[in-house]
């Protein structure tokens, strides 16, 4: 090439819920049968999705302006008038259909949100976290991203001093990510750290973002708060989607809702993100178009109801499962739809070293191995849980930026048996 043509941040761009799947495609050539437990895909996990949602979609389907045609930048109005009123009326807010923006699903959203952002400027997130949004916002700055950490041995919660600290010595922070309920952690975080987040932030004039496309899958039974319940006049912008809870990942659907915007600075940033959207002229129109129907439908609630319970219930079998084993540790999941694992301190001691399933998965094995660190363990263990099993996970650590080894695995198994028996190979693999 006459130039470079690479850019300087390229690095920073990781996704390794699907960067294992590599190996995994590898593996399954070598005769080893995969059991995916790396994507948070519950169509592609074997979910049926009812059938009088799929009437809706295909009736729209037959109509060319809703289903063919562009649609206005920020989304149909429709469909914004829909979910203003719906979360006033939740969160007691006064959002309007001007306030939500449309994105071609979440991940369209993050990368605007980080990519206009002014790249002297950081966002503080939590680690461990969902990986566009570590990848993306260290991208923006060509920097390692600022992390506060989630404490596998408080439910996965941060340290609010260690946050306020943070920020007190970081002129450059000026705002805060949480994900919530959280991925890869499928915890929740109570009202009152959310309001300490809103104190924070209104202290040191920084704006929120909050991660919510769990939010609707909360099976705790102390419930769920969303942060624009509780932002005040704090700028907010809170993201949410119709992938996970529909589900229809596929759809690529996902909508900011931009709270508080009277900040002049927050404002322009706001435009600038609308701006680049227009840009790019539109999001898909057709999900737009049926989710009023969709979510305001009388049987949607049931649904979603059904989901949570059997997430909830998939969630107590891994735990049960897992009781007793000396090598890993669990945090009981309180909405979304993931277990994260760790390692316990004696059994880090060892290194894994487990034979892979035969000879030629071995040799895959050994040439991934001897890429990696030696210090990497949640990685080398990974892969050596998939060479060995079958069994697909993702590391805590490159997959979720996650200063704790671990992995993360799905609650998404249909079948009971296929998952005690997943949960089984692990912990004898650990044992
Ligand atoms: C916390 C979180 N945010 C955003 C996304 C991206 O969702 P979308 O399908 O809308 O791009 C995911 C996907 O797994 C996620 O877990």
């Amino acid at each position: 090439m006459r130039r470079n043509l690479v850019h300087p941040r390229a690095g920073e761009l990781k996704y390794e819920i699907r960067g294992i799947v590599d190996f995994a495609d590898q593996l399954e050539k070598a005769g080893i049968g995969i059991t995916w437990e790396n994507i948070g895909d519950p169509v592609a996990k074997g979910e049926e999705i009812p059938s009088w949602i799929r009437d809706i979609v295909a009736d729209a389907a037959k109509h060319d302006l809703a289903s063919y045609a562009y649609s206005p930048t920020k989304g149909l109005l429709s469909a914004r008038t829909f979910l203003a009123g719906q979360r006033n009326r939740q969160a007691n807010t006064t959002l309007s259909p001007d306030d939500i923006l449309f994105f071609n699903g979440l991940g369209d959203a993050i990368a605007n949100i980080y990519q206009w952002l002014n790249p002297a400027v950081r966002v503080l997130g939590p680690d461990p976290a969902y990986p566009t949004h570590s990848s993306l916002e260290a991208a923006h700055n060509g920097s390692v991203h600022p992390v506060y950490k989630l404490n596998p041995d408080n439910n996965w919660l941060p340290d609010m001093a260690e946050v306020r600290k943070q920020v007190a010595a970081d002129q450059n922070i000026a705002g805060l990510l949480v994900i919530n309920p959280g991925n890869p952690t499928s915890t929740i975080i109570p009202q009152g750290m959310l309001e300490e987040f809103v104190t924070i932030a209104r202290e040191y004039q920084l704006f929120l973002i909050a991660d919510e496309v769990y939010a609707n899958l909360v099976y705790d039974p102390r419930g769920f708060t969303s942060l624009a319940a509780v932002a005040g006049g704090v700028p907010t912008m809170v993201l949410r989607g119709l992938s996970k809870e529909v589900p229809w990942p596929g759809a690529r659907c996902g909508w900011v809702e931009f709270y508080n915007s009277a900040d002049p600075i927050f404002a322009r940033y706001r435009q600038s993100i609308e701006e680049a959207k227009m840009t790019e002229v539109c999001s898909t129109t057709l999900p737009q178009t049926v989710l009023p129907a969709l979510l305001g439908d009388k049987r949607y609630e049931k649904h979603l109801q059904k989901r949570r319970e059997r997430y909830a219930a998939r969630a107590n079998q891994a735990l049960k499962l897992l009781d007793g084993c000396e090598a890993l540790r669990t945090v009981p999941p309180q909405g979304a739809f993931y277990l994260s694992v760790t390692f316990s301190e004696d059994f880090m001691k060892q290194p894994v070293a487990r034979p892979a399933a035969n000879p030629v998965a071995q040799k895959l094995l050994d040439a991934a191995l001897a890429s990696m660190p030696a210090d990497n363990y949640d990685k080398r263990f990974c892969y050596q849980l998939m060479a060995a099993t079958g069994i697909c996970v993702v590391p805590l650590s490159t997959g979720f930026n996650s200063s704790a080894p671990g992995f993360r695995m799905t609650l998404l198994e249909p079948d009971d048996a296929a998952f005690a028996r997943t949960l089984q190979t692990i912990k004898e693999f650990c044992a």
